[in-house]
């Protein structure tokens, strides 16, 4: 057993996942990250998990990136005595679902944001996931050694189009070329801007009183000037920071800097440590869940198949809850048949994973598992409940599968099963004449399987366009009637991977007038039912 208690295990952990827009500046965040923390020696170890559409390479472009999102996909260091944990999400807009699900499993969100850009659309999305669960952020707006847009302007754009709340704690002074630095609105310090990739920490310089004379000496009379003007009217306007109100989501604090040059991180990732919550309570169908209690409890929010294609074995990523999960002790698999044990438990570090023999609240462990573990399923010390809150999506574009490769089949078939176990997208199998349709939100999604499928189960398909416009889940209270509508509609019925019933819809119009004409037909737009 660990020598520290579980409240102060608890207490110790921060698990949080940095969201933006591709290109703001996520992956080099986060190598600055792990560089502050110690967890990497040279920057360039973190290598981005974007992709890139536009060129020719795009099967080695997915096979990259599942290689690196695998290795990176949590990153676990520790800062002056905190153990961080931090998840990466993908930025590409295909991937998203994968995203809001990592959102599931941590406590809060660092959000980067282009000075030059300012909100862009995949952040606006990512932010409203985070709303809805009253996730807490902080804003970290980026790129400062460019000619950037107005500070106020991007702040005022943050609380509009993101519907929060800002609060500057530290503020630019200057921009581009002629950048001079950040003055801390929280502690009263003046950093001062050095490009440089390689300098660890920033030098700091206490000014109580913006008003002192050496701040003229320092960055010169103008920018002083304009500093003091800014930080009277920042003062004036905004109420003092309330970290309740940042815990309860409702005000981001914000910090300006620039992630290439390392410069103004150190000031963020300390006020992280001090602010930002440590693992949170988590609801269950019937009850809320303490990170205290003493019986451990988890749910799994992301399966990876085949990352070692010599082993067929697959990781699920289980977020710990509550109490203490111990490596070889049998644990109640709330969906399935029988308790699950666990020998091979890893914990993922900057670079590297380790074998682990104990997880507290807030970590996020790999278990090896050969198919019984899905996304969304509970494990706990016995008690039956089941965490809510996964979300499941509603596709947006259809294929229909077709099998190229006749003496494949039962390759294909458990192929299929095992990549839509992932999550990678959802299957339906139409009633007549069981044709597959694979439903996904992003065009890449449908490359990323063929390849797969390929690669790993060594099966053939192709997709084909299908004119469909949803998939609709259904149920009536009235079995008679349900059975009526399947018999009347059964050649645009069909079943998903778990058997429940599908509506496919082939245009909106036509949905809206039959879902008009069987009122007594509830129609799903997710498969959460
Ligand atoms: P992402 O993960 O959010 O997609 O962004 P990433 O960190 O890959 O950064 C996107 C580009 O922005 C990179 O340039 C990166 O170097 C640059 N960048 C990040 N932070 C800053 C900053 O503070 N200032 C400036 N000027 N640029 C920054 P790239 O040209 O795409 O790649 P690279 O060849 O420089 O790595």
């Amino acid at each position: 057993m660990s020598p520290m208690s579980l409240k102060e295990e608890i207490q110790k952990r921060r698990t949080f996942a940095i969201i933006a827009h591709p290109d703001a500046g996520k992956t080099t965040l986060t190598e600055k990250l792990l560089l502050f923390g110690g967890a990497i020696q040279t920057a360039g170890a973190v290598k981005s998990n974007k992709i890139d559409t536009g060129t020719k390479s795009d099967w080695m472009a997915i096979e990259k990136q599942r290689g690196i999102s695998v290795a990176t996909s949590v990153m676990g260091f520790e800062y002056k005595d905190i153990k961080i944990n931090l998840l990466d999400t993908p930025g590409h807009q295909d991937f998203a679902e994968d995203t809001y699900r990592t959102l599931t499993a941590v406590d809060s969100v660092i959000m980067v944001i282009d000075c030059v850009k300012g909100v862009e659309i995949q952040t606006e999305k990512l932010m409203e996931v985070c709303r809805m669960r009253n996730t807490p952020v902080i804003c970290f707006i980026n790129k400062l050694d460019r000619e950037g847009r107005d500070p106020y302007e991007l702040i005022e754009e943050v609380e509009q189009k993101l519907n929060i709340q800002c609060r500057p704690l530290s503020w630019p002074i200057g921009m581009g070329k002629s950048f001079k630095g950040v003055y801390n609105l929280f502690d009263h310090k003046l950093n001062l801007f050095t490009p440089s990739q390689r300098k660890l920490s920033d030098v700091r310089q206490s000014f109580e009183d913006v008003q002192d004379p050496e701040l003229d000496k320092l960055i010169g009379q103008s920018y002083a000037d304009q500093l003091r003007e800014d930080v009277e009217l920042i003062e004036g306007v905004y109420p003092d920071f309330d970290p309740t109100e940042y815990l309860e989501g409702k005000v981001a604090p914000v910090f300006f800097g620039s992630a290439v040059n390392n410069f103004g991180i150190n000031e963020m990732l300390d006020t992280f440590i001090k602010i930002a919550p440590a693992p949170k309570s988590r609801r269950t169908e019937d009850r809320e869940v303490k990170p205290d209690e003493k019986k451990f409890s988890g749910f799994v929010f992301k399966i990876h198949a085949n990352m070692d294609p010599n082993h067929r074995n697959r990781i699920a990523f289980l977020r710990i809850c509550s109490g203490t999960f111990e490596r070889n002790k049998p644990y109640n698999h709330v969906r399935g048949p029988k308790p699950l044990r666990f020998s091979n438990v890893t914990q993922f570090m900057a670079q590297d994973k380790e074998m682990i023999d104990e997880a507290f609240p807030g970590d996020i462990v790999g278990l090896y598992d050969t198919g019984n573990l899905k996304i969304g399923d509970t494990l706990t010390d016995g008690e039956d409940m089941q965490f809510v809150g996964i979300p499941s999506f509603s596709p947006e574009i259809f294929r229909e599968v077709v099998n190229k490769d006749a003496m494949k089949t039962k390759q294909l078939e458990k192929g299929l099963k095992q990549l839509m176990e992932e999550g990678v997208a959802q299957m339906f199998t139409f009633d007549m004449g069981s044709r597959k349709v694979v439903g996904t939100v992003g065009q890449l999604q449908f490359e990323v399987i063929q390849f797969r499928l390929k690669n790993e189960y060594n099966a053939t398909v192709e997709f084909h366009p299908m004119n469909l416009y949803k998939a609709c889940w259904i149920t009536s209270k009235d079995k008679k009637q349900l059975e009526e509508f399947v018999r009347s509609k059964n050649r645009h019925i069909a079943h998903d991977k778990d058997g429940k019933l599908v509506f496919m819809a082939e245009s909106k119009a036509w949905l809206q007038m039959v879902m008009d004409n069987y009122p007594e037909i509830e129609f799903h737009f997710t498969s959460d039912i």
